[in-house]
């Protein structure tokens, strides 16, 4: 091998403070393992010294403890962006101390490149193999990482023997679309087309070290599902088979995009299990275990994902049977799994968590009370507004019953009512679509809202007999000003 070999504390110590380093991975998925940790040492070390030393640092997205958090903890963050999933890092933005950039997953690559944000000067970037021409092959997820390698001035790289190059070659997929004005359609007719390369050619002279790593991803399993999510799972399923055998979802069914968490892990389950939805494909960010199991069981044929979003112990059971899912899975950069332009054009099924959704359809998936950030937008929005169909989840209250997630108005809008057409929560259904601000109303209350909760909520359209919209701005707030003065929504005063 031509490069240098490092220490994890070697290469920590060429990147200097106020950098822009830019992360491989999306999640834990393809992350550097080893460079974090030393990283944060380094700025412990510096800060001890008396010195300062944060960076910008740019990820794919969900990121976690092992990657973003240890920064976090040691301070070393100044800014980050387009997602964030980690208590350590939350903690920090919502204490002020870290600027955070929560933007669209798809759009990050280019805004980079269009050089809208400040430019990655050192990307540090997860691989199982690279040759002396520079040839790259990455591990579980391609992220943001070929435009990091593009813009970046040096590449330190993690080699990491504990994956298997040759198998994971046959899942890449990596396309880079020219930036304006030389940009042309993406040439993906099908979820399983191939429009790129396996493996990532990079600058070789870029390339200033190699650590040698042999780490497994630390992804860990999801939450058992639990009876609400699998009401909401079913409630999902009860709506997708209408909507089948209605004719509105054609015989072959649509490509399903399914999001983070627990909920969407419970209702991707559920739609599994339905014996009326024939075994469909998955145009998605994140593949997680559900949709191995579904792959194993047959019900899901094929998955175009930006990461393999799996427990340890299922990245082993893929690499044991490599055969059977050689041709079921393709892996590609975060702008194309989730280009909107395609997901609109293959007419996605579109199936997102929320935090709270308000009677009208507005949707918030990323705030606690208007201030305090949960996770970020991720890739929610480049599905929402392309998608055939639009739907988010969410169970009808949190914390006991003591916050609804139906209100008046979110406290934080991420997706608008001209973008939502379908709100679940384990009570039912609300189908939004052809529908006035007022017949909405009715749908999500009646259909959606916890029944402790559904007075107060006619209560407040009561209140604005007239206008389009019946908000009342001085009582809008009153289910979540209630709840900070009292602890509990239900004692709302209208
Ligand atoms: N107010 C306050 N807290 C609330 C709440 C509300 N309205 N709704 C939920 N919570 C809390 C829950 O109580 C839970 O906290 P706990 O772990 O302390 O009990 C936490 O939020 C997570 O809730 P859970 O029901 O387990 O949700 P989840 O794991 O399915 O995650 C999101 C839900 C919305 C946070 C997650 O899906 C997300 O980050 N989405 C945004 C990004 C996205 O959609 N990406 C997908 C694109 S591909």
């Amino acid at each position: 091998m031509r490069y240098n070999v490092l220490t994890p504390e070697q290469a920590a110590a060429m990147v200097r403070d106020g950098e822009v380093v830019g992360f491989s991975g999306f999640s834990n998925a393809g992350s550097p393992k080893v460079m974090p940790t030393a990283l944060a040492q380094h700025a412990k070390a510096e800060h001890a010294a008396g010195r300062p030393w944060k960076i910008t640092l740019m990820t794919g997205a969900t990121t976690s403890t092992l990657v973003d958090g240890v920064l976090a903890e040691a301070e070393a963050l100044s800014r980050i962006m387009p997602y964030q999933s980690s208590p350590e890092t939350r903690n920090g933005i919502n204490n002020c101390d870290i600027q955070y950039v929560e933007a669209h997953v798809s759009m990050m690559a280019q805004a980079m490149r269009y050089g809208h944000l400040p430019r990655v000067t050192t990307a540090i970037v997860e691989v199982c193999e690279v040759t002396d021409n520079g040839e790259l092959t990455l591990t579980t997820s391609e992220g943001n990482t070929p435009t990091f390698c593009l813009l970046a001035d040096r590449i330190i790289l993690e080699l990491n023997s504990y994956h298997d190059p040759e198998k994971l070659r046959c899942l890449h997929d990596i396309y880079m679309p020219a930036d304006p004005p030389h940009r042309v359609y993406i040439p993906l007719n099908h979820l399983s087309d191939r429009v790129g390369t396996r493996t990532l050619k990079v600058d070789p002279a870029k390339i200033v070290g190699v650590i040698h790593t042999h780490e497994p991803s630390h992804i860990a399993p999801f939450k058992a599902v639990s009876g609400v999510t699998e009401q909401i799972g079913d409630n999902m399923v009860r709506f997708l088979e209408k909507e089948y055998r209605e004719g509105r979802i054609p015989p072959q069914f649509l490509p399903l995009q399914s999001g983070v968490g627990n909920v969407a892990n419970a209702v991707l389950a559920s739609v599994g299990k339905s014996k009326i939805i024939p075994a469909f494909q998955m145009y998605t960010e994140v593949l997680q275990d559900t949709v191995m199991d579904l792959m194993i069981e047959g019900r899901c044929i094929f998955a175009s994902s930006a990461c393999l979003h799996i427990s340890d112990e299922k990245l082993q059971y893929l690499y044991d049977n490599f055969d059977f899912f050689r041709n079921k899975i393709i892996l590609r950069p975060q702008e194309i799994s989730n280009d909107p332009a395609f997901a609109r054009r293959v007419g996605l099924i579109c199936m997102n968590t929320a935090i709270e959704a308000d009677i009208f359809g507005n949707v918030n998936s990323t705030h606690f009370f208007g201030n305090r950030v949960m996770n970020g937008i991720g890739g929610s929005g480049d599905f929402a507004r392309a998608a055939a169909y639009t739907i988010f989840s969410c169970p009808s209250v949190a914390k006991g019953g003591a916050i609804s997630a139906i209100v008046p108005m979110v406290s934080h809008t991420d997706h608008t009512e001209h973008d939502v057409d379908i709100i679940i929560t384990e009570q039912g259904v609300a189908d939004l679509r052809g529908k006035s601000p007022r017949e909405r109303a009715v749908e999500v209350i009646e259909n959606c809202a916890h029944p402790d909760y559904r007075d107060l909520l006619r209560r407040y359209v009561a209140l604005t007999p007239k206008g389009h919209t019946p908000h009342n701005l001085s009582k809008a707030f009153a289910f979540h000003t209630a709840f900070t003065e009292t602890g509990d929504m239900r004692n709302t005063k209208l």
